[in-house]
Order: C-alpha cells, then structure tokens, then sequence
C-alpha cells in the first residue's frame, strides 16, 4: 500500500468523499458471503467500513480477526440510515461527537496488516466492570483497550492538565521530592527499600511528601505543588491502593480560609470545565464541624446528597474542627505507642485559641486543630492542615504524643531545625486525586481510574509483582530470609 497520511477517525467527517488512510484495530467484524461489513478503532473513534464487490479486498477482509492491527484505505461515504440520522441528531443537540463515528462509512479499497492478535479473553467492545478482577488485571492493556477505561484514563490526564495549568496561574511551583525517604509518619505502615552502599539500612518510601513540603517552604518556595505517589502498607479497599497519587499543596503566609477557598475554586472550576453535566449541590461548599459529622452521621466523612440516585450530584463538604489528639487505644496507627496519638499528622498546629494549651501540654483532648477534610459523596477527598512552624510547639506536640528527647532528636531534628531556620507560617492540603477521578467517573472502586492498579492482595497480576529475588541480589544486600511460619495444613 502506498504510503499516504493517517487520517484520525474523529476526523473522517471532515473528508467526505475523498480518499483516506486510517489505522488502527478491527473492533468487529460482520462476514456477510459477499460483502464484510467491520467498525475500526483508533485512539479517537470508531468507524464503520464495508467490503463489497472487491474480490481481492474481500479474501484478505475474511482473514482479519478482532484486534488486529490494520491499515485500511478506503473512500470516505456519507452514511444515510436510521442510524446516522440519530447520531447527526445528537451531535447537533449536544454539540458533541460520540466515540463511534456514525455520520460517515468507509468503502474499503485496501487492507495492510499491521500486526495479528490471539483471541481477546474477553471482548474488547463490553464494558468490562462486571469481569473477574483477577482476569482484566492480568490483560490490563486489553481491558484498557475498552471505551470506559480509555475515557477514564485520558479524562484523568484531562484533569491533571487543567489542575497544572489552574495552579501555574496560581504562581505554584511543581517539585518533585524524593521516593527514596525516610520514614514520616502519617500513620500507615511503611514500605522499605534495601541500601546496597549502607548495608542494614534501609529507605521508606513515601506516605506522603509531608516534611519534604514543609521544608521547601522554609527554603522559600512559598507555593508547591505535586502529583505525589504515596506508598502505605495498609490493608486495602475500594477506595484504598499501597501505591495512590495526591495533588499535594503547600503554602506560606496563609490561614485556613485561604486554603479552604484556594481549593474550592479549583474543585468547581474542574467540574465546570470538564464535567458540565454534573451539579454541585451547594456553593460555598458547606462546612460542618467533625463533632456535628460524627453526631449525626456517625463517621466524619458524611454523605449530604439531597438525592443518592443522581449519578451526576457532587455533594462537597468541608469538615472542620477536628481533635487534635485521640487515646491510642482508638488508634489504627500501628506506630502510635503512647497515650496520646495525632489525628492528621504531628506537624499540623492547633486553632489559635488553643496554641498555648499546646505548649504546655495541657488540656490535651480538649485541643482543636487547625485542620480540615473535603469530604465529596461520602469519600474523603482530601485532607491537610495548618502547621507547627514554632519548632518549640512541634517539639511540645512530639512530647505529648510520648516521643523521649532523644527520639525526637533523632526522628524530627532536621525538622526542628529547619522551623527554627526563619521558615514561614505555613499550611497545605493533600487531594487523595484517585478517589476524586474515582467519583467524578462514576466508578465504584479507584482501580478504574488508575492504569495499573495492584489487586486486593496488593500484588500486580501483569508483571507479577512483588516477586522474590536472586541469591545475588540477597548477597549484596547482607539480607539473609528467615523461614515462614508452616501453614496450618502444611
Ligand atoms: P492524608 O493521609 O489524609 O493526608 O491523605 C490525603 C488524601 O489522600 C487520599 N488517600 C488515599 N487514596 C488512595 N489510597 C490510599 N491508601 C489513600 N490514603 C489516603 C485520601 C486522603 O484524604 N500529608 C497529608 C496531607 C496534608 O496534611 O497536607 C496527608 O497525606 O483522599
């Protein structure tokens, strides 16, 4: 075949009548005797095309299976069915063109086979939700082959796109901090990471960039911001994964009403601009205090919709007030050892009313912290806090929460340090952007929304990880594997 520039689907309207190339996948294909009828797909659309009265196009046409990769020339024809009329009509009532191109057929002259393809394990033109998890994980780049999954994938680097581009005007900065960290509690588990050149040691990925944040205001950064991978070791959940991204904000000079209302306006600008078909039910987002939340709704992540069978109501809150310190025994923090443990994190500060409670590490369950949730549909959506930017009131906090002298110094020396440096008063927000993608897609897990998610066990079926590693590799590490523990039918 004579090489002549590709033609996107999404574009085939625009060429009636003429020749074209498109490339891309058969997505069906319908064997009539003498005629083939097939849709193609590509990245922006599908399209039908028809073989008829060609007998050399139609033995190869016979040959191609669904997923094959395909080079097809043809003759662009407008289509004049009942089909085509419905789907002129809705263009011209939404102003948008859906994925499947019905305005126009291609009268195939040509076929080169780019690549052949084993039969799918489960059809590529379904909506695959209702599959086996385990089975759409192993053939992820199948079942991202999918219409729902390629939307919520491309609709996620929509968001993020206007998210940088909201914030950049914003005057942030995007950093990147470190994978390989120290442990930071934020109150999960950590996943560590061997030191080859410092045998025995060991890296933490991790939670979150929380103290690396906070040290980039004292370096005067002033505004950051980050798509994050955090990495907890906890036990997962629908809306839980080991290996999550945060839209990750810090600020100096602020209170939290500046954030509050920094981060409201871009939640309605993203869905005014990306998601117009849905409704925010209350603007300003309402706010409720978490001692209201957990009277009313029992938990501090209430779900206000008006009306629960709306696919399309975004239902913000913004839950304020919060403890700053709970008992340990109502904990699920697998580090908090004292009596005392934080809520949010140790870094954040109380209200100011409550500042010099703090210090003196007085009237400790009685103390509100500077710190607020957003809440959407009953999923916690976000959460962050004013900080301790008083290296004595981070110390006062550590105490409290039963740390020695020394093990302050040890774990949280740098951070004193660096509050102790001129570091300005400062507060930040982290967005949990899975479990946002998650609700604005209207799925029921955030697996939908990420490309590769690890499953239930917190394993990833595709690449088959974690994995064991070689004796070399265990060698070089000076890490020696203890026995498991016998399996009781073993
Ligand atoms: P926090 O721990 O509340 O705060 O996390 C912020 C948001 O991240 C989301 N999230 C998760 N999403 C998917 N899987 C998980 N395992 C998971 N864990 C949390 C939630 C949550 O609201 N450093 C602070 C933020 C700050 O104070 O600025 C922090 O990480 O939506």
């Amino acid at each position: 075949m004579e090489s002549t520039i590709r033609t996107m689907i999404k574009n085939l309207s625009e060429k009636k009548g003429e020749e074209v190339l498109i490339k891309g996948w058969v997505d069906v294909k319908r064997d009539q005797g003498k005629m083939a009828f097939f849709d193609f797909r590509d990245a922006t659309g599908k399209v039908q095309g028809v073989v008829f009265g060609k007998p050399e196009v139609l033995e190869v046409a016979k040959t191609l299976r669904p997923e094959w990769v395909v080079a097809v020339k043809g003759k662009v024809q407008e289509r004049n069915d009942k089909q085509a009329k419905a789907y002129r009509e809705e263009v011209e009532k939404t102003g948008k063109r859906p994925f499947f191109n019905k305005d126009v057929e291609l009268e195939i002259t040509g076929f080169e086979i780019l690549n052949k393809a084993e039969t799918p394990v489960f059809e590529i033109t379904s909506d695959t939700s209702e599959i086996n998890e385990e089975v759409r994980l192993k053939n992820r780049y199948l079942d991202l082959r999918t219409q729902r999954m390629q939307n919520n994938i491309r609709m996620r680097a929509k968001a993020m796109q206007l998210l940088r581009k909201e914030l950049n005007e914003e005057n942030f900065v995007e950093i990147e901090t470190p994978v390989l960290t120290k442990s930071t509690p934020e109150g999960a588990r950590d996943y560590v990471v061997p030191s080859r050149l410092t045998p025995h040691h060991f890296y933490a990925l991790p939670q979150s960039p929380q103290q690396y944040k906070q040290l980039l205001m004292s370096a005067g950064m002033e505004r950051y911001y980050q798509f994050a991978k955090c990495l907890r070791d906890e036990d997962l959940r629908g809306d839980r994964q080991p290996e999550f991204t945060q839209l990750d904000m810090e600020m100096s000079f602020v209170e939290e009403e500046d954030i509050i209302q920094l981060n409201e306006r871009l939640l309605i600008t993203l869905v005014e601009k990306l998601y117009p078909e849905k409704r925010i039910q209350q603007i300003p987002f309402p706010r409720m205090s978490y001692a209201e939340a957990m009277e009313k709704y029992g938990n501090d992540r209430p779900d206000i919709r008006e009306d629960k069978n709306d696919p399309n109501l975004l239902a913000f809150v913004w839950i304020v007030d919060f403890p700053f310190f709970e008992k340990t025994a109502d904990s699920d923090d697998p580090q908090a050892k004292g009596e005392w443990t934080f809520t949010h994190n140790p870094f954040s500060l109380s209200k100011p009313e409550f500042v010099e409670d703090l210090k003196a590490g007085k009237n400790i369950e009685n103390i509100v912290a500077a710190q607020y949730d957003i809440v959407l549909n009953g999923y916690e959506i976000g959460g962050g806090s004013i900080r301790a930017h008083d290296p004595e009131i981070l110390r006062s906090i550590l105490r409290i929460l039963g740390h020695s002298d020394e093990k302050i110094e040890e774990n949280f020396g740098h951070m004193l340090k660096a509050l102790g440096s001129g570091t300005p008063p400062h507060g930040g927000i982290a967005w949990g952007f899975d479990r946002l993608m998650m609700i604005l897609q209207n799925e029921k897990t955030i697996r939908e929304v990420i490309a590769f998610p690890k499953n239930g066990e917190g394993r990833d079926p595709l690449m088959e990880a974690p994995s064991t590693i070689t004796q070399e590799q265990l060698d070089e590490l000076f890490i020696e594997l203890k026995e498991l523990p016998k399996k009781k039918d073993e």
